[in-house]
């Protein structure tokens, strides 16, 4: 059993169900312990198939799904987990996330606590989480009972949007940051000091970027479909950035969101 959450995940998000599985099965042949999907992404059987088909022992593996917001009340909860549970069918789900906070606080975060403790004891997931939760929300969540459990935090993090003080709230906290959209929806790739970090170290500016992200302790998401950009992504964790090379992502930072959906919490 994966114990603590992998540093490195393949992320899932538009991703369609038709190439999940290929997606899933060649990472997770490259080495990728850590499968991130949700129930909004319509492609949670396609992940199971892909792990089941991956001949890696399900036990070294640690997949993700997210409750969608709308789905957040106990009874609810519960029966959307149960729905995931039997759509992944890879037995228990590592971790499951409330995928947005409820909106104005309609459904109280200590029902959605109390409706994960529920799953966890029903057996169909072993941890839980948040995502896109704001510092003061995640407060809240910590103090409510079974929040002490929450493993994660996983948000909007990229060269572009740094989100230093949500990172440092976070992890003050004790939770463990995870990053997604990475590279700013391809933005990373032509960004000309990424390029030039890259040109510097033999890497790709995906590569820079995700190692920026791992020397702040916050668990990288990427999804690809193409499995030699799923290798080259891997290997970033093999690369070292120096300190004038951080400083200089840094610098990018211009707090540029590209998740903001109507019903995301006030940032
Ligand atoms: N909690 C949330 O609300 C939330 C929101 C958004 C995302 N997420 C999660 O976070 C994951 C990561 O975010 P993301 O999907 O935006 O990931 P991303 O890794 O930033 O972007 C994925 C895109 O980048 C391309 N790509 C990846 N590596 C590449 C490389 N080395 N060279 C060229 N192109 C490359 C992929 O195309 P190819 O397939 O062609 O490689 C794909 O189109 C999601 O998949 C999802 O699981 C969560």
């Amino acid at each position: 059993m994966v114990e603590t959450i992998p540093p490195f995940g393949l992320g899932t998000f538009r991703v369609e169900a038709a190439k999940t599985t290929s997606a899933v099965k060649s990472a997770l042949q490259l080495g990728y312990r850590h499968i991130d999907t949700a129930q909004y992404y319509n492609n949670e059987a396609a992940v199971g198939q892909g792990v089941r088909d991956s001949g890696v022992p399900r036990d070294d593996i640690w997949v993700t799904t997210k409750v969608w917001w709308e789905r957040l009340s106990r009874d609810v909860l519960v029966a959307s987990l149960k729905d995931s549970h039997a759509k992944l069918d890879i037995g228990t789900i590592d971790l499951a996330l409330v995928h947005w906070p409820s909106p104005d606080g309609a459904v109280q975060i200590a029902e959605t606590l109390a409706a994960m403790q529920e799953a966890r004891k029903l057996g169909l997931i072993r941890h839980y989480g948040v995502s896109n939760f704001t510092a003061p929300l995640l407060e809240e969540a910590l103090k409510a009972p079974g929040g002490d459990a929450i493993v994660t935090n996983q948000f909007e993090v990229s060269p572009f949007l740094a989100n230093r003080a949500l990172v440092e709230a976070t992890q003050k906290l004790g939770v463990k940051v995870t990053a997604y959209m990475p590279l700013g929806e391809g933005r990373a790739h032509t960004d000309p000091t990424l390029r030039e970090i890259a040109q510097k170290h033999g890497a790709t500016p995906a590569q820079v970027t995700f190692a920026w992200l791992l020397s702040r302790d916050i668990v990288v998401l990427s999804a690809s479909t193409n499995a030699e950009h799923q290798k080259s992504n891997w290997e970033a964790q093999q690369l070292e950035l120096d300190a004038d090379d951080i400083a200089k992502i840094d610098a990018l930072d211009e707090g540029k969101r590209n998740a903001n959906p109507p019903f995301a919490p006030k940032w």
